[in-house]
């Protein structure tokens, strides 16, 4: 059974191996500690209606690829936040309020970290000041405010939204919980990251098969660096890792091609809006410069089109709710393996066993109907 038409066709609009990787797991694991990952899954499968979130296999998409397996962490079922945002943003939360319930806490987002952050703060009956920038959907932003959290909207893009953020809490002492690291603010995103790896401890006791490559998306690298993290402590063989950005918003392929941070302008913002980031965070740039084997780019013409093939069985058995920041992994695996070139650079072939992050769901149910019905024309 084929998958669908025409994804034979696909491109990526940029392939970059990376000249500086070297694969270290006590490097890594400098970042964001071995008992930090432990202390992580220790709180978090403690609470109310932990699961593990589904691997399933797009096997109708393994067969079209001529790969042994293609994994997808279904992350559209964490704990009802639909983004696996839910372990990081909520965990930070908890680790920095310690037990207090006279702090108010505060943070910037694009939409889904601010979502894990609400809903962290009303898990600990603790107020929340969430800042978006007028680029946020109000979708988005009746979700966050469903978590009793006061949303404050700032005229601008997202850093104008942290800046304004960063502002008002300082003056008020609010506790800010940002997903982003500096060279002088580390821990709440090492937390956050913490928080993400749990995906691979799971996935460490979902499969027995060793997984060979992984398609990470990245924004700022948060996710990405937090699931490196995880295969370093977790795995007991390293995959190769392969960054997935917007080809608007590659700053990590940025840095990477001049193994330095580099900060880069985004002309338009992609439809892949949690991963539309004009730079890198600290920690994660720490990690990704050395982990990464290689960074893609794609571009939003596909999104549509594979949010539907998700949901219309096209690549699984099962009907799969993805949003669009789930779509780039499968977009860049498709486009990798579209050119013999690409796909012997990071040898993947009949008997690789593919991770993708099925990072959301329908997180922005408006959005969510419109790819699907532009992805159906
Ligand atoms: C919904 C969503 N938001 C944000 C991101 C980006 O995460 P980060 O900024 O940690 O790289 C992703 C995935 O990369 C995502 O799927």
């Amino acid at each position: 059974m084929k998958s669908s038409k025409g994804i034979r066709k696909w491109k990526l609009t940029n392939f970059l191996l990376n000249r500086n990787y070297v694969f270290n797991r006590s490097y890594v694991l400098k970042f964001v500690s071995s008992k930090l990952l432990a202390n992580s899954y220790k709180s978090i499968s403690g609470w109310k209606n932990y699961k593990a979130t589904p691997l399933l296999k797009l096997d109708k998409l393994k067969n079209d690829l001529k790969l042994n397996n293609v994994f997808y962490k279904d992350e559209s079922k964490r704990f009802h936040l639909k983004s696996f945002k839910a372990l990081g943003g909520a965990y930070a939360v908890e680790k920095i309020s310690k037990g207090k319930k006279n702090i108010i806490i505060s943070s910037a987002t694009a939409g889904n970290h601010g979502r894990s952050v609400a809903w962290g703060a009303k898990r600990l009956d603790l107020k929340c000041k969430i800042f978006v920038s007028q680029y946020v959907s109000d979708s988005r932003v009746k979700e966050i405010k469903k978590f009793g959290a006061e949303v404050i909207r700032v005229k601008g893009d997202y850093e104008n939204s942290l800046d304004e953020c960063k502002k008002l809490s300082k003056k008020n002492n609010w506790k800010i919980v940002q997903d982003v690291a500096t060279k002088d603010y580390k821990l709440v995103p090492q937390l956050t990251m913490a928080g993400y790896s749990i995906m691979i401890r799971e996935i460490s006791k979902q499969t027995n098969q060793y997984i060979t490559h992984i398609f990470l998306q990245a924004g700022v690298g948060g996710m990405a660096a937090g699931v490196v993290a995880g295969v370093a402590k977790y795995f007991k063989r390293i995959p190769k890792i392969i960054i997935v950005e917007p080809d608007r918003a590659d700053c990590v392929l940025q840095s990477i091609k001049s193994n330095k941070l580099k900060k880069i302008k985004i002309k338009k913002e992609s439809i892949m809006g949690g991963m539309s980031c004009n730079e890198m965070s600290y920690i994660p740039w720490q990690i990704l410069k050395k982990a990464s084997n290689c960074c893609v780019s794609v571009s939003d013409r596909h999104v549509a089109k594979t949010v539907v093939m998700l949901k219309d069985k096209k690549l699984s058995k099962n009907s799969i709710i993805g949003g669009e920041c789930s779509t780039p992994g499968i977009i860049s695996l498709i486009g990798v393996c579209n050119n013999s070139k690409t796909k012997k650079m990071i040898e993947l072939n009949e008997k690789s066993n593919v991770l993708i992050i099925g990072c959301e769901g329908n997180a922005d149910v408006k959005l969510y109907k419109q790819l699907l019905s532009k992805g159906r024309k």
